[in-house]
């Protein structure tokens, strides 16, 4: 379906849904918004959570443009929570269950010239419906929270194009598997390929000739050979455009473009293989929630989340705990080279027969919608730390495996010996719950067969460690914070010494919002080593350091160095996240000792630097000091730290000053209170007022405390279609410090035709 027009824009919203209005249209309650939106926007912490319980209705008013007054006309959900049904005119159109799957509705037999869309929102937490019916250790949410799309047809187009192949080296041979809507007779059409690289240069041209029986097919084209393909791989992410065009004699009937990446993924006993190379997988848990708006933020918002998983972490994997994430947060992956572990809906439950029937839907949506992005190695196809159920996984994995035999399948368990129906036995190993904190224990995570009761191994990878093990706010004190990092050092070195795992996920990239039932009481579960807001705690650290120095220098102490933050009032021991050979530490007016990788976590690339002693005593006037990074021999990092630390400055870093305004975009600002020596000020209640001017909204309240000395906001673009600049202004309040104001760029967006 090529011609694809964006829906997003001049929605009417209503939180309650009233059947008279499907029939008796009225405006009466409605407030007008764009998508992506959520059905009510949450305090940071401390809400409900039943909050966005509820039905709610959502009209939207078109026309058909003349121009394609004779064609289908097909309406796509990209992401509704949780249950929606669809009212064109009036007239039911169709229902959808499943709040991570795309829905498609061909509304063409409801048309007028002038057309009412109602869709009826239903967030409650049905238990039909993965991920719920008991417990869930996450929000979910409500509303029509991803982009909407209208597409006109032909009688005949493309509904889905699996683009399967096979590689041997740089060899490819294609057989791409079409899923065509015919809507008028039994016929005959050609299918032209073309393949074009990241150039845009034709590398392959081709076509075929295919019988379409009216209705849906499913086509699987006859084998092509290709050589001297470029790979994707994690450090070279190449991608190809495919395009195919369907014609009937000399018309093309429709286009269907999609980007291609060749690799070959194999999971086995002895470790997983990209290309036919072995890679330990390093990687974080992602939610795909943020503070207010729950799911609800726009693509430039998700893609970011891999850049900080890629370009800050610096780890290879994300897993999609626990469900199917936006198109444009896996097209990034694909684009960045981040592997991606894909996960059905579900979470410690399985339900009836139409839970089980809801749930084999997920994941023929899961697989059948997001089958050609390269990132994705692994299909996640049980609920997520559920119990074994034979028949039903059985079910699910021969599903999973008549969609796609190219990747292995797994499903997630927190229990031993279960029967491993899939390929991978994936397992959430919190083995380390009391190390090094309460009982220290020598365990950081248990080997393969322990957990799998079998006496060979088998592809065997850990799908979470730490999290509610040991959760730990940006804002606790030092002593927690550098128990998380070792927690999160200790398995990630023993994830590198170990040869009977493919690798090790952490849980989690991220702070998310939760029910009562978990979390710390105030509706959030502090897992992630970076807050909700995406801002590191030191635990990030752990994995940013592992980078080559050539490509980053990290040396991030875990400390603020001050006197009597720790236990004993002393400022050592302390704990450094670095890629440099070694430290030196001044304090005391002295060098007290150069520090080296400690062997404890030496299966890491770049293990914590411990600095253990304090040759200080309690009484001595405390001057601060510094911590050097060395690389070579050479000073290539330094931390300074002052006796007398005070408040300095307000350094406030926008990820993007550039925004489209033709749908809503997004961008973040992190703010952070930092002393004379830029080193942050966690221990700061600063409260920032943020006042905007210009066709842009601040996302959330205007005047925003501090956690652990940092903070962020996020401003979206009023959809204008204008050129022009919009302003962000930041105050300190309750500070001398200089407001700052930033200039946001606004331009609309040309590859975006909206309706
Ligand atoms: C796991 C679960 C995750 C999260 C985590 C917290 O058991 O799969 O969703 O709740 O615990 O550590």
């Amino acid at each position: 379906m090529n011609c694809k027009m964006n829906f997003d824009l001049n929605w009417l919203f209503k939180p309650s849904f009233d059947l008279k209005d499907i029939t008796q249209p009225n405006t009466d309650g409605f407030v007008p918004v764009h998508l992506p939106h959520t059905v009510k926007e949450l305090a940071y912490n401390c809400f409900s959570h039943s909050e966005t319980a509820m039905f709610a209705t959502y009209v939207k008013h078109f026309c058909v443009p003349p121009q394609h007054a004779n064609q289908r006309v097909i309406l796509e959900f990209d992401g509704v929570m949780a249950y929606h049904e669809l009212y064109v005119n009036g007239q039911k159109a169709g229902t959808h269950i499943g709040g991570y799957s795309r829905s498609r509705f061909d509304i063409t037999p409801y048309l007028a010239a002038q057309n009412t869309i109602l869709v009826m929102v239903d967030s409650h937490e049905n238990k039909e419906i993965p991920p719920f019916g008991y417990t869930i250790d996450y929000l979910t949410y409500g509303g029509i929270y991803r982009s909407v799309s209208l597409y006109f047809a032909e009688d005949i187009y493309f509904d889905n194009v699996l683009f399967r192949y096979d590689l041997q080296g740089q060899n490819a041979t294609l057989y791409p598997e079409l899923y065509v809507q015919n809507n008028g007779q039994k016929t005959s059409v050609c299918v032209q390929i073309s393949l074009a690289d990241a150039q845009g240069t034709c590398v392959k041209s081709y076509q075929r000739t295919v019988t379409l029986a009216c209705g849906s097919s499913h086509v699987v084209l006859e084998k092509e050979s290709i050589s001297d393909i470029a790979l994707w791989d994690l450090d070279t992410p190449n991608l190809y455009t495919a395009t195919l065009t369907l014609m009937q004699e000399e018309t093309p009937l429709d286009v269907y473009t999609v980007k291609v990446g060749f690799r070959t993924v194999e999971c086995k006993p002895n470790g997983f293989f990209l290309n036919g190379k072995k890679i330990k997988l390093v990687g974080l848990d992602r939610h795909q929630a943020y503070p207010y708006v729950g799911y609800a933020m726009p693509p430039r918002v998700q893609r970011k989340d891999v850049d900080i998983f890629k370009n800050y972490l610096h780890v290879n994997t994300v897993r999609t705990s626990h469900y199917m994430q936006s198109e444009e947060f896996l097209a990034a992956c694909d684009e960045m080279g981040l592997l991606v572990f894909a996960e059905t809906p579900g979470w410690g439950y399985i339900g009836d027969e139409t839970f089980k029937e809801n749930s084999l839907h997920d994941i023929e949506a899961m697989i059948t919608t997001e089958y050609n992005h390269p990132s994705i190695f692994i299909w996640s196809i049980r609920i997520n730390e559920s119990n074994d159920d034979d028949a039903f996984y059985t079910r699910t994995n021969a599903l999973a495996k008549s969609l796609d035999t190219s990747r292995a399948t797994t499903g997630v368990r927190c229990i031993k010996k279960s029967n491993l129906i899939e390929d991978v036995y994936t397992y959430n190993d919190f083995i380390h719950f009391s190390h090094p904190v309460k009982n220290y224990r020598e365990i950081a995570l248990v080997n393969q067969q322990t957990v799998t009761g079998l006496t060979h191994q088998v592809p065997f990878m850990v799908s979470e460690y730490c999290g509610h093990v040991f959760p730990v706010k940006s804002f606790d004190g030092e002593e927690k914070k550098m128990r998380h990092v070792l927690m999160h050092a200790a398995v990630q070195s023993a994830n590198q010494y170990r040869t009977d795992a493919m690798g090790a996920i952490g849980w989690c990239a991220f702070d998310y919002n939760t029910h009562g039932d978990y979390g710390s009481g105030d509706k959030i579960c502090y897992h992630g080593v970076m807050d909700m807001f995406r801002i590191p705690k030191y635990a990030a650290e752990v994995y940013r350091s592992q980078v080559d120095p050539k490509i980053e220098v990290v040396l991030e102490p875990a400390t603020v160095f001050a006197r009597g933050e720790n236990d004993d009032n002393r400022p050592i021991p302390f704990v450094v996240l670095t890629n440099c050979d070694y430290i030196e530490v001044v304090a005391y007016d002295k060098v007290i000792g150069k520090y080296f990788p400690s062997l404890t976590y030496g299966g890491l690339a770049h293990p914590p630097i411990m600095v253990e002693e304090d040759p200080g005593r309690w009484q001595d006037i405390w001057n601060g000091g510094a911590i050097i990074g060395y690389c070579n021999g050479v000073e290539v990092a330094r931390k300074t730290y002052a006796r007398d630390a005070y408040l300095s400055a307000l350094q406030v870093c926008a990820d993007d000053c550039a925004l489209q305004n033709t749908v809503v975009d997004a961008t973040r600002f992190v703010c952070r209170y930092l002393d004379q020596n830029e080193n942050i000020l966690p221990f700061y209640n600063g409260i920032i007022q943020v006042e905007t001017s210009g066709d842009i909204a601040l996302i959330g309240p205007s005047l925003l405390t501090t956690l652990g000395g940092a903070t962020a906001f996020w401003v979206k673009t009023l959809p204008t279609g204008k050129q022009g600049t919009a302003t962000v202004t930041i105050k300190a309040v309750n500070t001398q410090l200089p407001s700052q104001t930033f200039t946001i760029h606004l331009a609309p967006q040309d590859t975006i035709t909206v309706i």
